[in-house]
């Protein structure tokens, strides 16, 4: 059986439409955000899935690119976005994917930092702060919910773990309630902004 740390588990899920964290649209406090910070500047929806929120931010202004390492994950998004927007959205890996440092404005999370196991929060951490420019932002909705590994994915955060993770890479700048959760997520995400600060690990 595979795990969530191959591209073939979560393949294999869109390949049979069993996607019950596809939101089908664009959230609340994405779009608020949008609205909020309607700015030119580049993007990165790492774990982009089905993408529904890669139009938004082209049609907010952004320069958005979108990866994800499941083929069947890359197709529908490239569809659901459309061929103006085709070649942003990239397969590969986002750990391994050859960007260079501190290219993005932007980077938005949904739904990819819990699929993830979490010993490779760390990581996620680092990577996303190689790749923000310094004062970029990561926004987006975090999970909080101490799950046992072997129920997992999603693996929700502890509370205060999110503080201790990002502590040195990271100044938290929002942290609101969500009200239009998916069910698997209802009471249990924020909508946070953390903005990138100098610190150097
Ligand atoms: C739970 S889904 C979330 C998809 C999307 N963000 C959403 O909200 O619908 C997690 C996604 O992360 C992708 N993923 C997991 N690990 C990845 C990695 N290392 N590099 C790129 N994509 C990855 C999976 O293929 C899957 O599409």
């Amino acid at each position: 059986m595979s795990h969530p740390s191959q591209s073939d588990f979560w393949n294999t899920r869109y390949q049979s439409s069993a996607t019950p964290w596809d939101f089908g649209g664009v959230p609340a406090d994405l779009k608020a955000f949008l609205k909020r910070r309607p700015k030119g500047g580049r993007a990165l929806i790492p774990g982009c899935g089905a993408g529904h929120e890669i139009k938004a931010f082209a049609d907010a202004g952004y320069d958005v690119t979108a990866l994800d390492f499941a083929p069947a994950a890359v197709a529908r998004a490239r569809e659901l976005a459309g061929p103006a927007l085709a070649d942003k959205i990239i397969g590969g890996d986002f750990f391994k994917h050859d960007f260079p440092a501190e290219s993005f404005d932007v980077i938005y999370e949904r739904t990819f930092l819990c699929s993830l196991t979490p010993d490779l929060r760390p990581a996620y951490r680092d990577r996303t702060a190689q790749l923000l420019k310094r004062n970029g932002s990561l926004i987006g909705y975090f999970f909080y919910k101490n799950t046992p590994l072997e129920d997992g994915p999603p693996y929700g955060l502890a509370w205060g773990e999110a503080d201790e993770l990002f502590a040195h890479h990271y100044l938290l700048t929002k942290d609101d309630p969500v009200n239009d959760s998916l069910p698997l997520f209802a009471g249990r995400e924020r909508w946070q902004e953390r903005r990138r600060t100098a610190f150097k690990g």
